[in-house]
C-alpha cells in the first residue's frame, strides 16, 4: 500500500484537485486499490470547507468530482504517508520545517519535481486570480500525477 498526501495552503484549490486528479487516474489503471490519497493545507484557514466552487467546476469539466473537505496538516502525516507533495515552494519550506526526523523529511517532494513538458516550478495559487489560473492548475496537476504515478509503480 502507497500512501500518498497533497498539500498546499488553504486546501481549497490546488491540493483538493491534485487529490481528485490522482484517485482518477489510479482508478482508471485500475491500481486504486494500491493507495490511499488524501489531501491537507499548511493552515487551517478554511477547515471543513468543501473546494473552491471555481475549481470544483474546473474539475467538472475534464469528468473529475472533488468531494474532499479541507483539514490542517497534522504531525501524524508525516509518519503516515510516504509521499508527501508541496505544490509551492513556501509550503515545500512549510512542511520541511514541520518534519522532525529525516525520515519524515524525506518523503516530502514537489510536486513540479514531477511537471516535465509544462516545466512549472510551482502550482500557481489560484485563489486570487480569474478563471485561467484553475485551467492552468489542473493541466499542471495532470501532468505531474501521471509521472508521479510511473515513479511510484516503478
Ligand atoms: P490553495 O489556495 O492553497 O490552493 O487551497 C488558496 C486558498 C485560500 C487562500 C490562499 C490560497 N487564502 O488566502 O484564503
Amino acid at each position: 500500500m502507497k500512501k500518498v498526501l497533497f498539500v498546499c495552503l488553504g486546501n481549497i484549490c490546488r491540493s483538493p484537485a491534485a487529490e481528485g486528479i490522482f484517485k482518477n487516474l489510479i482508478k482508471s489503471r485500475n491500481v486504486a486499490d494500491l493507495f490511499i490519497v488524501d489531501s491537507c493545507g499548511t493552515s487551517g484557514y478554511h477547515e471543513g470547507q468543501k473546494a473552491d466552487k471555481r475549481m470544483r467546476a474546473a474539475a467538472v469539466k475534464r469528468g473529475i468530482e472533488l468531494t474532499s473537505f479541507s483539514r490542517a496538516l497534522r504531525s501524524s502525516d508525516f509518519e503516515k504517508f510516504d509521499y508527501i507533495l508541496a505544490m509551492d515552494n513556501l509550503n515545500y519550506r512549510k512542511l520541511l520545517s514541520r518534519a522532525l526526523t529525516k525520515s519524515q523529511s524525506d518523503r516530502i517532494y514537489k510536486m513540479c519535481d514531477y511537471v516535465y513538458d509544462l516545466s512549472f516550478d510551482e502550482v500557481p495559487d489560484p485563489f486570487y486570480g480569474g478563471e485561467n489560473g484553475f485551467e492552468t492548475v489542473l493541466d499542471i496537476l495532470e501532468e505531474g500525477t501521471e509521472n508521479l504515478l510511473r515513479e511510484i509503480l516503478n
